[in-house]
């Protein structure tokens, strides 16, 4: 599918998104200590990649989504229940191990849930986000994962609101 250029580096995430979300069903198969392993490695994917993603998503793309849309837009909810979900499921993985118990049960719910989310965000929320924000909304997303902005509370504001 055909991306936005500025939506083309959280959209190479959720490719790696996918292998991760791939390896922990696996993983839900496995051994109990290769399910472990693979739950560390969730963890730390979790800490460095998802936290970073997410943040954008929801301070950047989800604002100017909204914009545009009712305050009770359905992607726009379906997007953060499935993101505190997925922190969720990185809790409970990380309460499981630090006990010594058993995680596939719960590796398995979080890699069908990290493989619908992604789907869901390809499939649904992006191409509709692609639809509705203006060029200098887009532009701002992409600002942002480069650090250059946008600076809502502080230095330059972000593009103009269309409404
Ligand atoms: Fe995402």
């Amino acid at each position: 599918m055909k991306r936005h250029e500025s939506l083309r580096e959280l959209s190479q995430e959720h490719h790696l998104g996918l292998v991760e979300a791939r390896a922990l069903r696996r993983a839900a198969a496995a051994e109990p200590q290769a399910a472990a392993a693979a739950a560390r490695r969730f963890l730390s994917f979790s800490e460095r990649a998802l936290t970073s993603h997410f943040r954008t998503e929801e301070e950047v793309l989800l604002p100017y989504w909204s914009r545009h849309v009712p305050a009770d837009d359905p992607l726009l909810a379906r997007t953060l229940v499935e993101h505190v979900r997925l922190r969720r499921a990185a809790l409970e993985i990380g309460g499981q191990l630090d006990r010594g118990e058993d995680v596939r049960g719960e590796l398995g719910r979080a890699g069908e849930l990290l493989h619908d989310h992604i789907r869901f965000e390809e499939r649904e929320l992006f191409p509709a986000v692609e639809q509705a924000l203006d060029e200098a909304e887009l532009l701002a997303i992409a600002a942002r994962r480069s650090g250059d902005g946008p600076r809502c509370a502080a230095g330059a504001p972000p593009p103009r609101s269309p409404a």
